[in-house]
């Protein structure tokens, strides 16, 4: 049993049904240039229409700060609903009001209608009661299925559940059983790879992780702050000196918490920032005063690929070297590729998430491998930091 009520437990033929859905996609020139989340909530639009409620779609779009506007309308998107669902989408252009009220009144079961940007109100970002009122009014119950904005507690992500009763959605019931399985109650050992630019964007991650998994895999950018931090000389590679220490506090809390710290061994060289710079690489004495570090080297790619066979769980955030160069997306590709062998072999439960880590596995083609991606972004690094997500504990209330 879940500690949060599901669709399962939901009557809603003939009910109106507000549902929080992520619509936050890419848009270039009008078009949508990648679908995966409107793709992940369609499940629930789908299932809550079939069942005949009222389907009443809420969502932001962007982080508009002046009110309404054009360039921030959720009305190109219900489009883009319509298409992945293959179904009608109407939509209304105010989330509040008569606009609202109207659209919503003219529905018949089964109907799905799309409001306008919940962030073209401030009631919406100070979870205000007279708006959290004014978004109720249109709904008998709230479906919550946008894990990856349950880190905001907005009147549509967070208030609403207090004053209508309030359902997980199919993708964020996914979601929630997925990271349980990842961090929550995770069958041990634990490995966590953490990759990106900096430390400094993910202090709080690292922190946490040292005190939760059994070895902490750390690549990318930020791998260099640990080696120089223990007097590795790191050239002219991306590092943040400054945090040296914060480095060291890192490893020692690591240390005292039984988790074992796998920084790279060697590393890959070059001298441009560019896809096809001549490279090589290097052992961690020799890296040349005038090189920079894109990737994680071969005999570190093999003791990846060592932790990845011992654990159980795993959990991924952040490239290990500068994936969308060729070639300095061989570390990734490879430690991408063996998780998803070892998944698909049965032999670990794999859970990643994040911006960037996203697009690294859909490069190694492997996303489907893995046994959960994450769309959210800033939720998901939330998630991980162990911060409590003001949309998810309310369901759970
Ligand atoms: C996202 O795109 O990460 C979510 O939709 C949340 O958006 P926000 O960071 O603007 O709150
Ligand atoms: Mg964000």
């Amino acid at each position: 049993m879940p500690a949060f009520k599901t669709l399962d437990d939901a009557d809603v033929a003939g009910k109106r049904v507000l549902v929080r859905v992520d619509l936050n996609v890419p848009v270039a020139d009008g078009v949508v240039t990648d679908a995966t989340r409107i793709e992940r909530v369609a499940p629930t639009i789908v299932e809550l229409s079939d069942k005949g409620a009222k389907v009443v779609l809420l969502a932001h779009f962007g982080r508009p700060k002046d009110g309404p506007t054009p360039e921030f309308s959720l009305k190109p998107i219900a489009n883009a609903v319509s298409k992945v669902i293959a179904r009608n989408v109407q939509f209304a252009e105010d989330c509040i009001g008569e606009k609202a009220a109207e659209a919503v009144a003219k529905l018949n079961n089964g109907d799905i209608l799309l409001l306008e940007n919940t962030r073209f109100h401030k009631g919406e970002e100070k979870n205000d009661a007279a708006f959290v009122k004014a978004l109720a009014a249109n709904g008998d119950i709230y479906v919550n299925d946008a894990f990856s904005a349950a880190h905001r507690a907005h009147a549509s992500t967070e208030g609403l559940a207090r004053v209508l009763p309030a359902h997980a959605g199919r993708t964020m019931e996914a979601e929630l059983k997925a990271l349980e399985k990842g961090l929550g109650n995770p069958q041990r050992p634990v490995v966590a790879i953490v990759g990106g630019a900096k430390v400094s964007s993910k202090l709080d991650l690292l922190g946490n992780l040292v005190q939760k998994v059994d070895a902490l895999v750390i690549g990318g950018g930020m791998a260099n702050t640990f080696l120089a931090a223990q007097g590795v000389k790191v050239g002219k590679s991306l590092c943040e000196h400054d945090l040296a220490a914060t480095a060291r506090e890192i490893m020692a809390k690591a240390n005292a918490a039984n988790c074992t710290i796998i920084l790279p061994v060697d590393a890959v060289v070059a001298w441009h920032f560019e896809a096809n710079a001549p490279h090589r690489a290097y052992g961690l004495d020799a890296i040349p005063e005038d090189g920079m570090i894109l990737d994680v080297g071969p005999q570190s790619i093999e003791r990846i690929k060592g932790a990845i066979d011992d654990a159980k769980t795993l959990v991924w955030n952040g490239p290990l070297g500068a994936f969308e160069l060729h070639p300095f997306d061989q570390a990734t590709v490879a430690a991408a590729r063996h998780v998803a062998a070892r998944t698909r072999a049965g032999q670990l439960v794999s859970v990643a998430g994040g911006g960037d880590t996203v697009a690294a596995l859909n490069h190694a083609g492997v996303a489907d491998d893995f046994s959960y991606v994450s769309t959210a972004g800033g939720a998901f690094l939330e998630w991980m930091e162990g911060k409590p997500l003001p949309g998810v504990d309310v369901l759970k209330k």
